[in-house]
């Protein structure tokens, strides 16, 4: 039987067994303690905010923003239809309604060119998704926020360390939301955070994810809030990852440039453009597929891979043609051909630290070897 090679994998090989076993045994394993701590200064000193709160995902990480920034029912959001489900679900738990946009074909996120011509008299915020890695291009998404008086909260899920025009993602807008699923770059298994600089807005998050408890009277509860936070024990599985992020990054780096090198001048694919101002995260290798030139479509191509023990994952459904969104983008007559066209013939490739040159080789080569 040939070895199969996951899509990710999560590279626990530092101090994390160690941390988590301290937590255990000192029995602070609910959302107080010490890793929590050390965790919320950490990332926040890592994005270049002033604060950082961890949460349970990164969905509730969405959910905190949104509730943060006083999202209503009847509200609409600008949101990628390119892009994880939760970005569009958060809005809709807040009874608000997200308002499709297509991507920029030269980042693949939100086209800025294109949000203005969406906002409407009930339009509150935008959320630009740094997709796969790559940042968004926040300052003239920024201004055109100012100019309608928009706020706007970056999902970062899938950008740790990542950089726009020098200043890491996460830290460009009033809040940054982080994800650490266990195929991110920085993993707990289940978690999330929330970057932000804002006092005001740090002290209306810390209340909403604490059950709304007021932080100067114990079982005090001025307002309706939630219980989002994250565990001590997550926490020190992430103070254990962070301690090797530069180690993890350049890793995964190296992937990325192996990858160029072995795949480049093959007929019909594609790779992620890099804006000449991002630093992207190297979170999943992505390449897109022709199918007139490559000869096989992106799923025929996957299906070859499955059968040489490569798993891969196709791009995103886009948001808007899934059921709980197709009606009500059909009737604002939302058309999004980049979208729908990346959508359509992208797929990512394994990427993870204890991927070898060998299995990077192995999958290039089954590539190569699926053309037609
Ligand atoms: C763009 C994006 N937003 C939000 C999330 C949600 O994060 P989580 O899976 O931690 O809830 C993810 C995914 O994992 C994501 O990729």
């Amino acid at each position: 039987m040939t070895r199969r090679i996951p899509v990710a994998s999560a590279d626990l090989s530092g101090a994390e067994e160690r941390y988590v076993l301290d937590a255990v045994r000192s029995s602070w394993i609910s959302s107080t303690g010490a890793y929590v701590e050390r965790f919320e200064r950490s990332f926040a000193e890592l994005c270049g905010t002033r604060s950082a709160l961890g949460v349970v995902n990164g969905t509730l990480a969405l959910h905190l923003a949104l509730l943060t920034m006083d999202l209503r029912p009847g509200d609409e959001v600008l949101v990628p239809s390119l892009t994880y489900v939760a970005t569009a679900n958060t809005v809709r738990y807040c009874g608000a309604e997200p308002v499709f946009v297509d991507v920029d074909p030269d980042t693949w996120c939100i086209d800025p060119a294109k949000v203005e011509r969406a906002v409407t008299r009930r339009t509150k915020g935008m959320i630009p998704v740094h997709l796969y890695g790559h940042p968004a291009d926040m300052d003239p998404l920024n201004h055109v926020a100012a100019t309608h008086g928009l706020w706007v909260v970056e999902d970062a899920a899938e950008s740790h360390l990542a950089r726009y025009r020098g200043r890491r993602t996460g830290s460009l807008a009033r809040i940054g939301v982080f994800s650490f699923y266990g195929n991110k770059l920085l993993t707990s298994g289940e978690g999330g955070a929330v970057t932000l600089d804002d006092p005001a807005l740090v002290h209306r998050a810390r209340m909403l994810k604490g059950q709304g408890m007021d932080p100067d009277r114990r079982y005090f509860f001025p307002i309706v809030g939630y219980n989002y936070r994250m565990t001590n024990v997550a926490a020190a599985l992430l103070c254990a990852q962070m301690e090797r992020a530069d180690a993890i990054v350049a890793r995964r780096r190296a992937i990325f440039a192996r990858y160029r090198e072995r795949l480049a001048g093959i007929p019909g694919i594609g790779f992620q453009p890099v804006a000449p101002w991002a630093e992207p995260a190297p979170w999943l290798f992505c390449v897109t597929v022709e199918e007139k030139a490559f000869g096989r479509s992106r799923d025929g191509l996957m299906a070859v891979l499955a059968e040489a023990g490569v798993e891969t994952r196709p791009f995103f459904i886009p948001v808007h043609r899934l059921p709980p969104y197709r009606r009500e983008s059909a009737a604002r007559g939302e058309e999004l051909p980049v979208t729908d066209r990346l959508a359509a013939s992208g797929l990512n490739l394994p990427t993870y630290n204890a991927l070898s040159d060998d299995d990077v080789d192995l999958v290039a080569e089954a590539v190569r070897g699926a053309r037609r």
